[in-house]
């Protein structure tokens, strides 16, 4: 450790206020960090110090000159320090062991520090490795598209998706927020020391890593991706309308594949046989290309049935994504009230034009006055909302393009996205008509792909927390969430957010508006990718 510059302290009446005690040590400013020391314990550790004549410190500051825990590594104090903005570069701190805080309680001064007393810091031969340092919920985190740690992200939501098929929620979300919190992170990891202190990676998700970053791969989750009950699941929640409890009891009567799911003379529900129709298009990606097609139908459908009502994509494609496995939509109309059986008429329109495949329509429940403030955890929204499955025309100019047409093998149709305006897929009816079977033929022949839409309808009074909540990433929407009701004794829902202790709900006309009620620095869309 660096000697340290004693230094003078401008204020020595900073500290001490709750004793009044004479501050007989100015040159040493105490701190106590409560990381696994415990709320209750560093209270009484630290009136003990005060009452001895120390400057113990309750907040962290500039003016600190030893900071003592217990039972944390020099890294993990370091970590901590560093997000404090105390951390490298400045007059360095000592950061102790508690053995040395009670041995100078005991003598009565500030014991001489000795290196049994000192913090071990992890040497990093020679070239210093970053430490990096985020704040603990994703929804304080700016968290862009670019991902420097995909290959450890892909291994944690991967068993993330293998907990939350096997009825695991909780083990599924600590997954997801351990990969959230290596998104965030501005650049790779390479050791596992630049991890300490950093929040949500448990035991569990730190030994994936170790294992990537130390063997290149993780044994559990290359035996869960080999797995036949993972592969099963995988194959049967890709059908439209199979979740991971049908698919579960599929996967127990011995059908592992879509053939002996065809086999098995279960009886599907409509949505599963179009799902199982369209199986193929339904999980390959859909492009923004895709997306933007799909917008202007919509558009074209709710101003014709509603003139003056607005459409925004929401979902990933708002973040910026390229690819989704849907296209969502978020239809208003500035004047309250108005929207009122605007979803009826909209699916319709789109009926009768030959664009559904399927289509399911619920109904909007939300009444304030009747569910009042949503629970947080949920995130089940209450508008009137339609599952469809959309039936995209390929634009024949491309057909023309048959080294694109054959190169595109994550999609059906391969748009540069700036060229979107003069080549992106449209829909045509006549191309329409011109397909009878209703899954295509061959590929190469076929002029349509199925495409998942999700349409929504909320009331403009709702539209802010309506596009909040539908424009995800869903942990960020969780996150959001459990920070209303951890941090702010509030209540967020795609609907409202209600305040407990003013008792009453907050009205807002804007994203921006939601997030400065709940304390939070304005997230945008394209950095919410958690
Ligand atoms: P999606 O599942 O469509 O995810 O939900 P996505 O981010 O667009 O990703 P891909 O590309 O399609 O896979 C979009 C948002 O809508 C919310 C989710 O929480 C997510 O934030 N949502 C979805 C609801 O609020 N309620 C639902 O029933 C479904
Ligand atoms: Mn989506």
């Amino acid at each position: 450790m660096v000697p340290l510059k004693r230094r003078k302290v401008v204020s020595s009446n900073v500290g001490n206020i709750k004793t009044g005690a004479e501050n007989k040590f100015p040159q040493v400013v105490l701190f106590l960090l409560e990381r696994k020391m415990g709320a209750s314990r560093r209270a009484f550790l630290s009136q003990l110090g005060q009452k001895k004549g120390f400057q113990v410190e309750e907040v962290f500051s500039e003016s600190v000159t030893h900071v003592v825990s217990e039972n944390n590594s020099g890294d993990e104090v370091r970590t901590w320090l560093d997000s404090q903005g105390g951390g490298r570069g400045r007059t360095p701190v000592h950061l102790l062991d508690i053995s040395w805080y009670t041995e100078s309680m005991q003598a009565g001064r500030p014991v001489q520090i000795l290196d049994r007393h000192k913090l071990q810091e992890q040497q990093t031969d020679g070239a210093e490795l970053v430490v990096f340092s985020v704040p603990s919920y994703a929804c304080q985190r700016r968290t862009t598209l670019e991902n420097h740690n995909t290959v450890l992200t892909d291994a944690l939501s991967l068993l993330a998706e293998n907990a939350e098929l096997s009825d695991q929620e909780g083990r599924g979300v600590a997954f997801r927020r351990a990969a959230a919190v290596l998104k965030a992170l501005p650049g790779s990891v390479t050791h596992v020391t630049q991890l300490r202190g950093l929040p949500c990676l448990g035991e569990h998700s730190m030994r994936v890593i170790k294992d990537i970053l130390e063997n290149g791969a993780s044994a559990e989750v290359e035996s869960t991706k080999q797995s036949e009950r993972y592969k099963a699941l995988k194959v049967l929640t890709g059908i439209f309308g199979v979740g991971a409890k049908t698919a579960e009891r599929w996967i127990r009567e011995g059908i592992h594949t879509l053939h002996q799911l065809r086999g098995s003379g279960h009886t599907l529900n409509r949505a599963q046989q179009a799902g199982l129709q369209h199986y193929d298009d339904l999980n390959r990606p859909v492009t923004k290309a895709e997306a933007d097609a799909i917008r202007e139908v919509v558009e074209r459908a709710v101003v014709s049935v509603l003139p003056g009502a607005q459409v925004t994509l929401t979902g990933g494609f708002r973040r910026g994504k390229l690819t989704g496995h849907d296209v969502d939509f978020l239809i208003t109309h500035p004047e309250e009230g108005r929207e009122d059986g605007l979803m009826s008429k909209v699916v319709s329109w789109l009926e009768s034009q030959g664009f559904l495949l399927y289509q399911k329509t619920t109904r909007n429940s939300y009444l304030e006055s009747k569910d009042g403030p949503a629970r947080p955890s949920s995130n089940m929204d209450r508008f009137e909302r339609c599952f469809s499955i959309f039936k995209l025309d390929k634009d024949e100019r491309r057909g023309t393009n048959a080294a694109e047409d054959t190169s595109s093998v994550g999609a059906h149709v391969q748009v540069k996205d700036e060229d979107s305006g003069s080549q992106s897929p449209i829909l045509r009816d006549e191309q329409r008509r011109h397909v009878s079977a209703e899954d295509g033929g061959p590929e190469e022949t076929k002029l349509w792909r199925a495409v998942r839409v999700d349409l929504v309808v909320s009331p403009i009074s709702q539209f802010a927390f309506a596009l909040l909540g539908w424009t995800g990433s869903k942990l960020f929407e969780r996150e959001l969430r459990r920070w209303a009701g951890h941090e702010k004794n509030m209540s967020l829902s795609s609907h409202a957010l209600y305040d407990s202790k003013q008792g009453r709900y907050l009205r807002v006309t804007s994203e921006e508006e939601i997030f400065a009620h709940l304390g939070l620095e304005f997230v945008p869309p394209s950095e919410r990718n958690a």
